[in-house]
């Protein structure tokens, strides 16, 4: 049985502990918030449950193996550092940390005390994503061509970080489990409209093989959008993660272009098949991901959304903040 506590009842955390307690190899031992009125919340929904509002009653617990920080993103560091530090595997939400830095030290102490990080990268335990990396593992999008994806929708306005450091991660983290390779360069331009907090922005990543990925992320839309067109050589896909039943669209849709021996112009023909909406696996994506967590503390195995996970999108991420700063400039990651 592995002991979890869990620091931060906010917006998220709420559904990280729902989720500890629905796993038949986790016990939820404690929950902490630095806020009363959260604590309240937390002692009212799980009056079984310690709750209190000191970090150190966690970090410092005998009884406690892993601690969940589900605080914002200034605070992942101290805490996860501190966990570490008391012998305790972590799992820390994304993005992992503020700065590429501070993962760095992460990882290496968990190394030394050989314990665990899982960073919460949860769209890749959501059935859409593991569709799609069955239709590139099995050959059915054929050569990659592009990944775009438009997360956008009005708020909510985060006070310490822009929409990209909120929004985009999800992105980063699927681009980087879907392609698996590194990232040669990063543009992003963007604007701040009210707080100097960026609030629309727009990424671009370049890859290997002419490989494209670009994400728009905007907290002023006036309608919530979560589309992503992926485009292959032998087939396309739309997600809509806003579908209830059909999220997945694959499209036999194409184009070939030829050239024949004594014609200069190029014979362009295009391929309009059938398309189709593939079965996807309707389980609850964090739970997948806290029994693969689990799994990973029982076994001693190294969780594929690990600290160098994390550090990678967090290294996309410095590198957008730093391409933004100059208006779009390519910076090489
Ligand atoms: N994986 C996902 O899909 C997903 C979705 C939403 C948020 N998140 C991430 O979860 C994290 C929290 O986001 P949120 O929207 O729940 O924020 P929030 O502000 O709603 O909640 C954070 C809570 O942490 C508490 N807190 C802050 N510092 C603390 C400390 N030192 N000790 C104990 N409690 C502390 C605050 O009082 C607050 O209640 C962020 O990193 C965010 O990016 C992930």
């Amino acid at each position: 049985m592995i002991h979890f506590g869990v620091i931060g009842y906010g917006y998220w955390g709420p559904n990280i502990v729902r989720n500890i307690r629905s796993l038949d190899g986790a016990k939820l031992m404690a929950v902490c918030d630095t806020n009363k009125n959260a604590a309240e919340r937390a002692r009212k929904a799980h009056p079984d449950v310690r709750v209190t509002t000191d970090p150190a009653e966690i970090l410092r617990s005998p009884d406690i193996d892993v601690v969940a920080v589900i605080t914002p993103v200034w605070t992942h560091f101290e805490l996860a550092k501190a966990a570490l530090l008391n012998g305790k595997h972590v799992f820390v939400e994304k993005p992992f940390t503020a700065t590429s830095a501070e993962a760095l030290e992460l990882i290496e102490i968990a190394e030394r005390k050989k314990l665990q990080i899982m960073v919460d990268h949860t769209f890749l335990f959501t059935g859409a994503v593991k569709k799609i990396q069955q239709l590139i593992d099995d050959g059915t999008l054929g050569k990659l061509f592009y990944y775009d994806s438009t997360r956008v929708n009005l708020g909510l306005f985060q006070h310490d970080v822009n929409v990209l450091w909120d929004l985009a991660p999800h992105d980063l983290s699927i681009v980087d489990h879907l392609i698996g390779q590194r990232a040669e360069a990063v543009l992003a331009t963007g604007e701040a409209h009210f707080n100097g907090l960026t609030d629309v922005a727009y990424l671009t990543v370049y890859y290997p093989d002419n490989v494209i990925a670009h994400v728009n992320v905007n907290w002023l839309s006036p309608v919530k959008v979560r589309t992503t067109l992926i485009g292959g050589e032998r087939k396309m896909l739309v997600w809509n993660d806003l579908e209830a039943d059909e999220k997945i669209k694959v499209y036999d849709r194409g184009v070939q272009m030829n050239s024949r021996e004594g014609v200069y112009d190029l014979l362009v023909s295009y391929r309009s098949g059938d398309m189709w909406a593939p079965k996807i696996e309707n389980t609850e994506a964090l739970k997948a991901e806290l029994s693969y967590y689990v799994h990973c503390i029982d076994q001693n195995e190294t969780p594929f959304n690990d600290g160098m996970a994390g550090l990678r999108v967090v290294r996309m991420l410095e590198a957008a903040e730093q391409s933004l700063k100059h208006k779009g400039e390519a910076v090489f990651a």
